[in-house]
């Protein structure tokens, strides 16, 4: 790992790099902001580390936001001793994933350290952390990983041409890399409509998500920027745009154990034997509307 880190300045301290013990230097008012944001959430990182990472089940309780993730990360075809970077890694929710598909060397960088210390505790040895502000730069030697993936962190950020300029810089040639980023075209997607039925409660929505309008793009300025800093994508394509997001965050298991209340259904069981049957009927209808170019939001997989 320290032949990755360019700056003599990190030090390994409890198992994650830092720039400085004191914390994570930002590079402004809106990554202080997204910290601020993604800190407040110790608690949810708490409990999604009790309760959704056993050590012999990657699968279970995943949102179907995240089995759909998987099925993209299916395609970057991982290989044993692949060097990965997941950028905006969070609690390591895909870093683990992934973990399942390959002996992978990961890398994961966030601004937050309360998630950082929650996927130091999911991750085993192979698997490294680094706290920094993205908005100023990635800390990592040029051609340095075989592959990029940064899923749900685009939106994020006030200057996503420096971070993709840099992504570029230290994707080795002919290195794969997978995106996933909310849009502001939202047309006919649920998100549409909610904004359309309630825009105070899809404002307020979007703000604790750390998802402000003035910096989103739509997916054609992203699939530009995506190319104009040299990257060729091969394959895109719109998700959340209807039913998805509808039946996503647990909402089928809570209205089945409402209507089975004598037997309370395990979510396990949910996930492993229901889920996948509600997901035929979601998946037809939303594939139509994908190819129509409605989502609010859209998958990005491609090569240096
Ligand atoms: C919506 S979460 C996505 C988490 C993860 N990639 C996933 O798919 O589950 C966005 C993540 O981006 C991180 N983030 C936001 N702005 C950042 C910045 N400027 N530098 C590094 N990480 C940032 C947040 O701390 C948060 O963990």
């Amino acid at each position: 790992m320290d032949s990755l880190i360019r700056s003599q300045r990190f030090q390994k301290i409890d198992g994650i790099y830092l720039e400085n013990e004191s914390g994570v230097k930002t590079s402004g008012a809106y990554d202080s902001r997204q910290k601020q944001i993604y800190d407040s959430r110790t608690d949810s990182y708490k409990e999604q580390v009790q309760s959704n990472y056993p050590e012999s089940c990657g699968f279970n309780k995943l949102l179907l936001t995240y089995r759909e993730h998987l099925r993209w990360v299916k395609k970057l075809k991982l290989k044993d001793d692949d060097c990965v970077l997941d950028i905006g890694c969070n609690i390591g929710q895909l870093l683990h994933l992934m973990n399942y598909q390959a002996k992978i060397k990961g890398v994961g960088v966030d601004i937050s350290i309360e998630a950082l210390q929650n996927a130091r505790l999911i991750l085993p040895e192979n698997f490294e952390f680094v706290l920094c502000s993205i908005e100023k730069g990635l800390p990592f030697e040029d051609n340095a990983f075989d592959v990029i993936v940064c899923m749900d962190v685009i939106e994020h950020l006030e200057n996503p041409q420096v971070v993709l300029k840099e992504m570029y810089r230290v994707l080795k040639p002919g290195g794969r890399f997978l995106f996933h980023v909310p849009v502001t075209d939202l047309f006919l997607s649920l998100d549409w409509f909610y904004q359309k039925i309630m825009p105070k409660s899809f404002d307020k929505k979007m703000q604790d998500a750390g998802h402000f309008l003035e910096v989103m793009k739509t997916h054609n300025q992203l699939q530009n920027m995506i190319l104009g800093n040299g990257f060729a994508i091969t394959k895109t394509r719109r998700f959340n745009s209807l039913l998805q997001t509808m039946f996503d965050y647990h909402i089928t298991h809570r209205i089945l154990n409402r209507m089975f209340f004598i037997w309370k259904m395990p979510f396990k069981f949910y996930h492993f034997a229901i889920a996948p049957i509600i997901e035929l009927f979601i998946l037809l209808p939303d594939r139509i509307l994908q190819k129509m170019n409605v989502g609010s939001s859209a998958y990005y997989l491609g090569k240096k």
